[in-house]
């Protein structure tokens, strides 16, 4: 899948990893903010540092320099060395700089795609890190100074884990649901991932359809079992919703995986929820689950019909 990035984006992205000059990658030794968000194991990982120009009321240190080291894609190099360039050189206090929000990010990079949200994200939440770490080594009680955390520092987050893919706490996705104003399951996906690598946090009692619904009101139904898919009289029946299913896997997905030397049984479908294998040389991958997520599940979404979910077995 292609994925559509601004020119400055791609630009920024060529730049950052040719090491021209003005870029940021790398790591400032003892620095005074060390943040960290994202992990390998999920995909993406951003670890971010600043220096400050001390002054003796800690309040009016300014950051003088920022560098990143990060693990992602285009869209994660393109995100944080976006975050370096709206902080360096802007004689921003640390507690300035959390004005800097993830929509400040994809305006800088002149957007990003949809599904890359989740990159400016991470790069938010890293300052965010990075900023409580500066407070602890100066001294400065944040609280104090009328700065809410929001990230996944904030201290409210020691709390059920909704999603355990990707570690996510229901009070972290209730507080970035409003905070990003993130309406469906679609949405959390793009912004935080959670929900995007198994999917069995979706539609679990208390998983994130419910906190969407206890957020906004009630929305999207959870899937029924294939008896009584479709969920409409005017849609499909299951027979016709499976034919449907094999097609689009047939002469969309597989030849994209074949490609790859891999390929995909079909087997099982219940409801809206698709069970999937990967086989050849996707079935060996360590990005196979996410390959079905990304490929398999939006090609399906987009030729089939939206409320298909896609889980590997
Ligand atoms: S538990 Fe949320 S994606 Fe697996």
């Amino acid at each position: 899948m292609a994925w559509h990035y601004s020119e400055k984006t791609k630009q920024i992205f060529m730049d950052a990893v040719q090491g021209k000059p003005g870029t940021h990658l790398g790591e400032i030794e003892d620095a005074d903010g060390v943040g960290q968000h994202g992990s390998i194991v999920c995909g993406d990982a951003l670890k971010f540092t600043f220096r400050v120009r001390r002054h003796e009321d800690p309040l009016k240190d300014i950051i003088t320099e920022a560098k990143y080291l990060t693990f992602g894609c285009t869209s994660a190099i393109a995100a944080s060395e976006a975050l370096c360039a709206l902080i360096e050189g802007q004689d921003l206090t640390p507690i300035e700089a959390l004005r800097i929000k993830n929509q400040d990010i994809v305006d800088f990079l002149e957007g990003l795609p949809q599904q890359k949200i989740h990159c400016s994200v991470m790069g938010a939440e890293a300052l965010e890190s990075a900023v409580v770490d500066w407070a602890h080594k100066r001294g400065v009680d944040l609280a104090a100074q009328g700065v809410t955390l929001t990230g996944a520092g904030a201290e409210e987050d020691e709390g059920r884990v909704v999603c355990k893919c990707f570690g996510t706490t229901e009070p972290y996705l209730r507080r970035k649901i409003k905070e990003l104003n993130l309406r469906t399951i679609d949405d959390i996906v793009s912004a935080l991932k959670a929900g995007g690598m198994c999917g069995a946090c979706r539609y679990a009692p208390g998983g994130l359809q419910d906190i969407l619904n206890e957020t906004w009101g009630a929305g999207e139904p959870a899937p029924t079992t294939l008896a009584s898919a479709p969920v409409d009289d005017t849609g499909p029946s299951a027979f016709q919703l499976y034919r449907q299913i094999e097609k689009v896997i047939e002469e969309t997905v597989r030849p994209v995986l074949q490609g790859d030397g891999g390929d995909i049984e079909l087997v099982d479908i219940k409801g809206w929820t698709v069970y999937c294998a990967l086989r050849g040389a996707c079935a060996g991958c360590m990005g196979a689950a996410r390959t079905l997520q990304l490929i398999v599940e939006q090609t399906l979404k987009d030729q089939v019909d939206k409320r298909i979910r896609v889980v590997p077995v």
